[in-house]
């Protein structure tokens, strides 16, 4: 199955014109690319001009979206906005927006419903914190079954194939210590038959996330249980996420 690689830009770069010197660094590279599927995700700010830019070769998601269509909320973007503007993707429920920005399950769970029901292909964010995993592995699967428990409450009959799971232990996010790919691996199979007995979903794809770089995305991406990569401080290297682009090609 064609691996789905994301980079997630967070807020960053800091200028409009380096941002487009690197979204179109990745898209003239993956244009040709087979086997696998790249998605940039900038701030907002840009996202519509840089989809103009680079319409073809990668495909282009949000950071975050609110769950209403219009109205009075000052500051906040909605799906059906999101996918007018021509992005496929959104991201929802990353880490740094539950634990810096006050984010909620039941936030998170009313933004899925509503990017879904727009159309979207929903990237939803799970991990536990350093604090559980000390715990071992097994208590780490608990906290996340509870989180997708959560997150996707009352999601049973709009579930699909649009929603795909990246799996981001927060210890590892941006630390430059990722995730043992065997203890990767557990968990993502975990997350697959959780979603395909509690929510009859076959087919889901789970990605990694924590810094992922062109050093380690093969211990990652050689597994057929790790469908792709949510890249973060990577994905802004032009040069270092094409490495992971072309990774994610040979293991498709
Ligand atoms: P990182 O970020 O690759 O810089 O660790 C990943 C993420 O936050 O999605």
């Amino acid at each position: 199955m064609a691996k789905l690689i994301v980079a997630n830009w967070k807020m960053n770069p800091g200028t409009f014109r380096e941002a487009k010197t690197i979204a179109s660094s990745i898209s003239k590279f993956a244009k040709h690319k087979k086997n696998v599927e790249v998605v940039v995700c900038p701030p907002f700010i840009w996202l519509a001009d840089l989809l103009h830019e680079s319409p073809h070769g990668v495909r282009w998601g949000a950071q975050n979206v609110f769950w209403e269509d219009k109205g009075a909320f000052t500051g906040e973007v909605s799906p059906a906005m999101i996918k007018d503007s021509g992005a496929e993707y959104v991201i929802i429920g990353h880490s740094e927006r539950r634990h810096s920005l006050g984010e909620t399950d039941v936030m998170i769970n009313k933004k899925i419903i509503a990017a879904l029901r727009a159309g979207l292909r929903v990237i939803l964010c799970v991990g536990e914190p350093t604090s559980v995993r000390k715990k071992g592995l097994a208590v780490a699967k608990r906290y996340v079954m509870s989180q997708l428990h959560k997150d996707l409450h009352g999601l049973k009959k709009i579930l699909h194939s649009r929603l795909i799971i990246a799996y981001e232990p927060i210890w590892a996010i941006g630390t430059g210590k990722a995730d043992k790919p065997e203890d990767t691996i557990e968990m993502t199979r975990f997350i697959k038959s959780l979603l395909l007995t509690t929510y009859h979903l076959p087919h889901s794809s789970v990605l990694y996330g924590g810094s992922v770089n062109g050093k380690n995305a093969q211990s990652f991406l050689r597994h057929k249980d790790i469908d792709g990569a949510l890249v973060g401080g990577a994905s802004l290297k032009a040069g270092e996420f094409k490495k992971i682009i072309k990774i994610a090609e040979e293991n498709g």
